[in-house]
């Protein structure tokens, strides 16, 4: 299942996807902030992409406890995200949209750590430079962005601790 606040954006996505795996995708337009219309404990994993660094903290903290809501017990969480962002225009001018917060790395970690507690990594970064020729005005899309994987607990000490054994990372549960 795909989301975004955007179904033209998600009927694009339908159209992109290669036809053997197209059937299996289904989409669901919402809006991150605010309740999601998705049922308790109903997903294995959340692949979150492009998405998180463009919300105030408070917001983060709401869309974080509806991410856990939705994630089953020992279910995987991927989260991307994007901080230190700088848009270059071809003339060398700084291009911003609205008011994004961009993050920096200090933030976003202290962001990323309340959400998946303190026996969790702090994910790993990566540079990344991406060209937007078509864009208006074009411009070069610089980042370091930080990359987590974590899974929810169950709330059992000895039940976490097999999910964490054999898992990896954890992921506190919010309440
Ligand atoms: C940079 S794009 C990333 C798209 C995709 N997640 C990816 O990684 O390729 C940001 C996307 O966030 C969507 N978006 C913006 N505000 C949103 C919101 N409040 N709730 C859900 N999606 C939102 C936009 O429609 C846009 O498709």
């Amino acid at each position: 299942m795909a989301s975004d606040i955007d179904a033209e954006a998600l009927s694009k996505l339908q159209r992109h996807t290669p036809k053997k795996y197209r059937d299996k995708l289904t989409t669901v337009a919402f809006n991150l902030n605010g309740d999601f219309p998705l049922k308790d404990g109903s997903f294995n994993g959340i692949f979150c992409t492009g998405i998180l660094h463009l919300f105030s903290r408070p917001v983060l903290e709401k869309i974080s406890k509806e991410m856990l809501r939705i994630l089953k017990p020992g279910g995987r969480l991927i989260l991307e995200f994007p901080t230190e962002i700088k848009r270059i225009g071809r003339d060398g001018s700084l291009i911003t949209f609205g008011d994004e917060p961009n993050y920096s790395i200090a933030d976003a970690r202290s962001y990323l750590q309340e959400l998946v507690g303190s026996s969790s990594t702090q994910g790993i970064i990566e540079e990344v430079v991406e060209d937007f020729p078509n864009a208006n005005p074009p411009f070069t899309f610089h980042s370091k962005i930080i990359l987590l994987e974590c899974f929810k607990t169950t709330g059992n000490e000895d039940k976490d601790r097999l999910i964490v054994t054999s898992m990896g990372k954890r992921t506190q549960v919010l309440t």
